[in-house]
């Protein structure tokens, strides 16, 4: 492998820079020559490519979003889209791809791998942790962090008003994020997707928390929640308790992806870049690498979408006996 090409592709996520870098330097280091490609699949189709060099990523380890810029490329889902992809790569005689990215990024990899054999290893970027393969994904760590800040600042309102605060996380259809930050934040409960929370659980958790005096709340709702959008639950609430119950509603939303990357996303990165670059000299394709207890692993890409990443049943059951 002489010639490979690297792009961060789907929802951007703090720690995408230490991937590209470590990508870049890793390739420098084993004399490969590395290409970048801007706006993820669409540059490919368009043929943004660029010769990177070890300099390229200078002072990036620490800067949130990614260089490379990164798009939802609804051409690349076309044949005709990755065909041209193809022959892109095919002009700049591209052997070998490291993509970086989550859900949609592989499945448009495996896509790929099936109809033109361009080798591609995937690391995972993505704030929401939902993928199969590794215990982390590129990202979240930082994100819980930037939820929980904000839950500490929710919390000091809500203790001095006497509220009740339903905060709404990212995660798409996980649940991961909700559960962290609300596990670290105190939450008095955590709704995911994973496990259904029925609104009279809600309503019994909040009125157990009353007869023991308890005067403000925080309820975490993970975006993809069956009962519905943090605002929706609280609606459902309010018709079922006291109407002079304050309650109040906020969506943490885009500031989950931005930021400055905490050190595990850095080192995480930097250990998924390098292991991308090697796995592709050592003739993996169409896998992604992951760090499952602490190992460096190889899964297929298309495991990686498929298999569930299940929530520990332990870590919601803490959440119940915790904020009694
Ligand atoms: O996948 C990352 C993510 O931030 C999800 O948590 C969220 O559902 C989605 O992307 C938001 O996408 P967009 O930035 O396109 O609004």
């Amino acid at each position: 492998m002489k010639r490979i090409a690297v792009f961060t592709s789907g929802g951007d996520a703090p720690g995408m820079n230490a991937c590209i870098r470590a990508v870049v330097r890793g390739a420098c280091y084993h004399g490969i020559d590395v290409f970048g490609i801007r706006r993820g699949y669409n540059g490919m189709i368009n043929g943004d490519i660029f010769q990177m060099s070890s300099h390229s990523v200078s002072n990036i380890v620490q800067r949130g979003g990614t260089i490379l810029k990164s798009a939802r490329s609804k051409e690349f889902m076309t044949v005709e889209g990755r065909q041209q992809a193809y022959e892109q790569l095919q002009k700049f005689g591209i052997e070998g791809l490291v993509a970086i990215g989550g859900n949609g990024t592989f499945t448009g990899a495996t896509l790929f791998y099936d109809e033109f054999g361009i080798p591609t290893v995937g690391a995972p970027g993505t704030i929401d942790n939902d993928l199969y393969g590794t215990d982390y994904t590129i990202g979240f760590d930082t994100a819980v962090n930037t939820a929980l800040e904000a839950i500490d600042k929710i919390r000091d309102t809500a203790d001095s008003h006497d509220r009740i605060f339903f905060i709404e996380v990212m995660g798409r259809d996980s649940g991961y994020i909700a559960i962290q930050s609300g596990i670290a934040g105190g939450a008095e409960l955590v709704m995911v997707p994973e496990v259904l929370t029925p609104i009279s659980e809600v309503v019994e958790t909040l009125r157990a928390g009353w007869s023991r005096q308890k005067s403000s709340s925080i309820i975490i709702v993970a975006e993809g929640e069956e009962e519905g959008s943090a605002s929706e639950i609280s609606e459902k609430i309010r018709k079922r308790v006291q109407s002079d119950i304050d309650m109040r509603v906020t969506t943490l939303g885009h500031i989950q992806r931005g930021g400055v990357p905490t050190a595990y996303d850095r080192i995480l990165a930097s250990r998924l870049g390098l292991g991308a670059v090697e796995g592709l000299m050592n003739g993996q394709a169409n896998v992604m690498a992951g760090i499952i207890n602490n190992e460096l692993v190889y899964t297929p890409l298309k495991d990686t979408i498929r298999l569930p990443k299940p929530i520990s049943e332990d870590l919601l059951r803490m959440v119940k006996i915790l904020s009694v």
